[in-house]
């Protein structure tokens, strides 16, 4: 079983205040740059104290001193969930688990992004001979458990591959989810969410499907179906 995330990527506050109040029974919402740089610290404690749980995803991917204090900020806002990148190092990723420690707060690091296909994917970290992109997932899973994070961002396509590595406790959050047919717009590794959750996903993340779709509240509950 599967906990359903929605993505908030639209850049109205107030637009994200009306798609909260069209989806009752919302467990978790998304909020990334798009939104945040709109509503600011404020629309965070709005989600809180309407009973979402939040997840800030700024993927943060910069020196140790900048990435902790802003781990520290973001638990001090109350955010549930929040995403440094694996690429940012060892060091950088201990000094964020250890900001992270002792707080509410779960960080769990991004991996390879679902919009990425292999080749545009090794083309940008100069290797252009490499092909698996699996592999490389799962050397970065690695990473992370090693620096004390508390989970792994991966595509559908990973998750069994990083299971093992990752153990049990730690949670897996899936991005690049859609339903048969549905849109698959940027992204590139994807799946639908029953088998997302089948295969061991502990978080499935999913924007534009509900958010844009007529009846968000009806394919939120699906989704929430399928992932049971
Ligand atoms: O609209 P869609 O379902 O594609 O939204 C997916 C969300 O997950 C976006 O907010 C995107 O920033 C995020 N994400 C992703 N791939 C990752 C990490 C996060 O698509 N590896």
């Amino acid at each position: 079983m599967a906990e359903v995330i929605v993505a908030f990527d639209m850049p109205s506050p107030d637009d994200a205040r009306r798609m909260v109040e069209r989806i009752p029974g919302l467990k978790w919402v998304k909020v990334g740059p798009i939104l945040y740089l709109n509503g600011g610290p404020q629309l965070v404690r709005e989600f809180k104290n309407r009973g979402a749980r939040v997840f800030l995803d700024f993927k943060w991917h910069d020196i140790p001193n900048t990435v902790s204090g802003a781990v520290r900020a973001a638990a001090d806002l109350g955010v549930d969930l929040a995403t440094v990148h694996t690429l940012g190092g060892a060091e950088m990723m201990a000094a964020a688990a250890k900001a992270a420690s002792g707080c509410d707060l779960r960080l769990v690091g991004v991996s390879v992004l679902t919009s990425h296909t292999s080749q545009g994917y090794f083309d940008s970290v100069g290797r252009p001979e490499s092909s698996d992109l699996t592999g490389e997932v799962v050397r970065l899973a690695r990473a992370a458990v090693a620096a004390g994070l508390g989970g792994l961002v991966a595509s559908p396509l990973e998750i069994q591959a990083v299971r093992p590595v990752l153990g049990a406790g730690r949670w897996i959050v899936v991005p690049g989810i859609r339903r048969a047919g549905s849109d698959p717009g940027d992204q590139h590794r994807t799946a639908d969410p029953a088998s997302a959750a089948r295969a061991g996903a502990t978080h499935l993340v999913v924007g534009r499907p509900v958010t844009q779709a007529a009846d968000p509240a009806a394919v939120y509950q699906e989704i929430c179906a399928s992932a049971a």
